[in-house]
């Protein structure tokens, strides 16, 4: 199985599903650490539950120096000999100090069907600029935000009446299937590109 680190800042649903699937005996990768730039992800909880290594290093203290605690999440992820990070609901903006460590090598999911809805308040803007179709995207991480290569993309119908909360809903559960079956393929086309 392929070592993996997951990246969190709060909830950890995405993280939680990915914790599922690895859990499978078949499933391609298994979790080597799971890491929180904030001490008050409730997330963090869940995988110390699952007996998952979890470090968090908080980004707070050190402010506006990224590069700082980006740094300090590295020696995090050689240390804990990971070959793939994925971010799961991790609210940073990269520098492409950590982008360029891990080019080709990180995963983000973003909650709408990208390059549309790039950011924050996805299904508020989806809904404000009347799209029946939305969804979620896994993605390569590159220095642009929210701009890597798709990996894999869910779709949901945005019912004339949904509110940002219902419609956020519908795509998370999308997130959950995504995550998991995209990082799946991902690995094993590496391994079959590396041979
Ligand atoms: C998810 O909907 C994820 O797509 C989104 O944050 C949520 C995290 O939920 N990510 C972003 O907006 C990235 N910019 P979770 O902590 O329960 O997985």
């Amino acid at each position: 199985k392929h070592p993996i680190a997951i990246l969190i800042s709060g909830r950890g649903s995405n993280m939680r599903a990915l914790i599922e699937a690895c859990a499978r005996p078949d499933y391609p990768a298994r979790i080597a650490l799971v890491l929180s730039n904030r001490a008050d992800a409730t997330g963090i909880e869940v995988a110390r539950q699952a007996g998952l290594p979890t470090k968090i290093i908080e980004s707070k203290p050190l402010g506006r120096n990224r590069l700082a605690h980006e740094e300090q999440v590295n020696a995090a992820l050689e240390e804990a000999g990971v070959e793939v990070v994925c971010l799961a609901g991790y609210m940073r903006v990269l520098t492409p100090f950590l982008v360029g460590a891990w080019k080709g090598r990180m995963l983000n999911i973003h909650p709408s069907l990208l390059p549309a809805f790039p950011g924050l308040d996805t299904h508020e803007r989806a809904i404000e600029a009347g799209m029946t179709r939305h969804g979620c995207t896994v993605h390569l991480v590159t220095d642009g935000v929210d701009e890597g290569p798709i990996l894999g993309q869910a779709e949901v119908p945005v019912h004339p009446d949904d509110t940002p909360h219902g419609l956020a809903a519908r795509v998370l559960e999308e997130e959950h299937r995504l995550y998991p079956a995209t990082l799946a393929t991902f690995l094993l086309n590496r391994a079959i590109s590396a041979r």
